[in-house]
């Protein structure tokens, strides 16, 4: 009975066991660093603070700064920015200081070609089988038989342009997306 209180030992059973304690923290806050990379890896640098969206791209990769852009672009113009998955997706300067709260996915409905902005005819003009969408990315001209895509465009609170999914109304047609 007396075999725990006689011993010697005990209070450095309690120092070694707090040591091996010590060690195993250690030990997980090595493994937890040496992890962390790894996981950041697998987790998108863009997919923080954009409530599930995406960091406009430039042609360079980089992420897209509103002010910088705004400065650099006239109201009306429609720019291409790398956006969801990737996808070539325009931004749309509405104003001086602002850029519209859409984007518009620039792969052409029929076949997939990038369509580009036209903007003497004010259209998205397909070079490939010569679809026309109007400003806003409506079909107004077949072979393509559907609108372009439409994404939220944002500015973060960091002041970057960020786009997300667009899973409500169409604005344009009044019908479900189709790209949902
Ligand atoms: Fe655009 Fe055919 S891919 S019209």
């Amino acid at each position: 009975m007396s075999q725990l209180s006689g011993n010697p030992d005990v209070p450095d059973l309690g120092r070694r066991q707090f040591m091996n304690l010590l060690m195993v923290g250690s030990g997980a806050v090595t493994v937890l660093g040496a992890l962390y990379p790894v996981v950041k890896y697998f987790i998108p640098p863009s997919s923080g603070g954009t409530g599930g969206g995406v960091t406009a791209k430039d042609a360079l990769g980089n992420d897209i700064v509103a002010s910088e852009f705004l400065a650099s672009h006239a109201p009306g113009e429609r720019v291409l920015a790398q956006g969801l998955k990737g996808d070539p997706t325009y931004i749309v300067v509405e104003s001086a200081d602002a850029i519209a709260d859409y984007g518009l996915n620039a792969v052409c409905t029929h076949l997939g070609c990038v369509v580009p902005w036209n903007a003497n005819e004010n259209k998205f003009i397909c070079p490939c089988h010569g679809s026309q969408y109007n400003s806003q990315g409506k079909v107004v001209r077949g072979p393509a038989p559907l609108s372009l895509a439409l994404v939220h465009a944002s500015v973060t609170d960091n002041g970057k342009i960020a786009f997300s999914a667009w899973t409500e109304t169409d604005f344009r047609t009044g019908d479900d997306p189709w790209w949902a």
